[in-house]
C-alpha cells in the first residue's frame, strides 16, 4: 500500500512510545505521570443514572448532529456562568471529544498549505492533525520566565494563508494558565485580521473556579472570531465515553455540521446523556475535584522548591507540571533513563514542538502528593553531579 505522506510525516502517538519504555508496567513502585488522566471513575450517581438509562433503551440511536438539546442547553448555561457572558444552545456542537472538535474545526477553516498560529510547547494530537492534514504551524517561541504567549510575536507570523490563532489554556503541556489580558490579546488580533480565535479550554474546571478565564464571551461579536473547544473526559471522568463541544458562531457551525456528519455523524449518545447527568448534578463534585487538584498544584511547586533539586519547575497547573531537567541530553533520553532507572514515567519535551530537548512534562492529576517527596528523592539520585549539567 502507499500511504499519505503527510501522515507517514506525524509524529508516532507519544503515550504508547513512552510507556513501550516502560519494562514492568506492573510494577507497584512505578510514579506514573504519562498520560492526563483523571484519577478516579465518575461518581456512582452518575454510573448508576446511566446504567439504568441504557437498560431503558436510551442512548442507542443517533441523535441530531449537534448532539442532544438538554446537553447544548446545560452547556450554555454553564458557559454563561462560568464565564458571565452569552452563550446559547444555538452555538454550540456536541462532538466525539475535544480531540474530534478540534479535527473538524481545523477542516472546516483550512485547506492543505493553509497556516495556524501555534504557540510553543503545543498539545502533541494538535501537530499532529496539522501535519497529518498539511496545514502549516507558524509557531511562537516559548518564554521559560513567564510561560505566555506574546501576541506581539504573532502578529508579525500572519500573512494571508493564515486561517487561525490556537491557545491552549490551561497550557498541555506547560500547565500556564492564560491571563484574561493575554487571552483578550489574541483575540482582538484575530477579530482585526478577521481569522479564527481556537482555544482549547479541556482543562479550565481545574482553575479557580471562582475567577472567569476570559472575558470574551461577554464581547457581543464574539460569535465572529472566538472558537471555543471543551471536554468532558476530565471534568466528569468521561475519557471513553468520548464527549466534547465546539462552541461558536452560525456561520462556523454550518460548515462545521458538514464535517461532523461525514466524520462521527454525531456525538456517542451514551456521553451525551452522562455529560447532561454531569452538568445538571455534580456540581458539587466538580468542586470537590477541582479543590484537590488546585491543592496538588501548589504541593507540586513546593515539592520542587527542594534546595538539592536541579530539576527547575517552569510553571504548573490543572494537571501538568513543566520542568527544565539539568542534563546535557536530549529530553527523550532523560525520561528514558528516568523510567528505567527510577520508575518515573513523564513525557519527553520534544512531543511537544521544536526547542523543547530542554524539558519534560509531569501530569501529576493521577499521582497523590503523599508521593511527591519520593519523586523529588528519586529526581535527587538521578540528577548528575554539579559540572556535568548543561547550566
Ligand atoms: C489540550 C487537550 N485537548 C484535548 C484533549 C482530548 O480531549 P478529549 O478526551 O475530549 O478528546 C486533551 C487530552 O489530553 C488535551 O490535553
Amino acid at each position: 500500500m502507499k500511504y499519505n505522506p503527510n501522515v507517514l510525516d506525524c509524529a508516532a502517538a507519544p503515550i504508547a512510545e513512552a510507556w513501550s519504555w516502560v519494562k514492568n508496567p506492573a510494577s507497584e513502585n512505578l510514579i506514573d505521570m504519562c498520560q492526563a488522566v483523571p484519577a478516579h471513575l465518575p461518581p456512582q450517581s452518575l454510573r448508576d443514572y446511566l446504567g439504568d438509562a441504557i437498560k431503558a433503551g436510551e442512548g442507542a440511536t443517533y441523535t441530531d448532529i449537534r448532539g442532544i438539546p438538554p446537553l447544548r442547553e446545560a452547556l450554555a448555561g454553564n458557559i454563561s456562568e462560568r464565564y458571565q457572558g452569552t452563550v446559547s444552545e444555538e452555538d454550540i456542537l456536541i462532538t466525539a471529544g475535544c480531540n474530534q472538535a478540534f479535527c473538524s474545526v481545523i477542516d472546516t477553516l483550512c485547506a492543505e498549505g493553509d497556516e495556524v498560529i501555534v504557540p510553543l510547547p503545543c498539545y502533541f494530537n494538535h501537530q499532529m492533525w496539522l501535519t497529518a492534514r498539511g496545514v502549516v504551524p507558524r509557531y511562537l517561541s516559548f518564554n521559560a520566565e513567564t510561560a505566555m504567549p506574546d501576541a506581539n510575536e504573532a502578529r508579525s507570523l500572519i500573512g494571508e494563508n493564515t486561517r487561525a490563532i490556537l491557545l491552549v489554556t490551561p497550557n498541555n503541556p506547560s500547565g500556564a494558565i492564560y491571563s484574561p489580558e493575554c487571552i483578550r490579546q489574541f483575540f482582538e488580533l484575530a477579530r482585526e485580521h478577521e481569522i479564527a480565535l481556537i482555544i482549547d479550554e479541556t482543562y479550565r474546571d481545574f482553575i479557580d473556579i471562582n475567577q472567569v478565564p476570559h472575558h470574551l464571551f461577554v464581547d457581543s461579536g464574539w460569535r465572529d472570531t472566538l472558537v471555543h473547544l471543551y471536554s468532558f473526559s476530565k471534568v466528569f471522568s468521561l475519557t471513553g465515553f468520548r464527549t466534547g463541544a465546539v462552541v461558536a458562531g452560525q456561520a462556523m457551525l454550518e460548515q462545521l455540521k458538514k464535517i461532523q456528519d461525514c466524520t462521527a455523524i454525531c456525538a456517542p449518545h451514551a456521553g451525551q446523556l452522562a455529560a447532561v447527568y454531569g452538568l445538571q448534578n455534580l456540581h458539587a463534585w466538580k468542586l470537590e475535584k477541582s479543590a484537590e487538584l488546585a491543592q496538588r498544584a501548589i504541593a507540586i511547586k513546593q515539592a520542587f522548591e527542594h534546595p538539592d533539586l536541579r530539576y527547575r519547575l517552569i510553571s504548573a497547573g490543572a494537571y501538568f507540571a513543566y520542568i527544565e531537567h539539568p542534563f546535557d541530553a536530549p529530553a527523550r533520553d532523560v525520561v528514558k533513563r528516568l523510567i528505567e532507572d527510577h520508575e518515573i514515567v513523564s513525557l519527553p519535551g520534544s512531543y511537544f514542538g521544536r526547542d523543547q530537548e530542554r524539558f519534560i512534562r509531569f501530569a501529576y492529576a493521577n499521582v497523590h502528593e503523599r508521593h511527591f517527596d519520593d519523586l523529588i528523592s528519586r529526581l535527587i539520585a538521578s540528577q548528575p553531579s554539579r559540572g556535568y549539567s548543561n547550566e
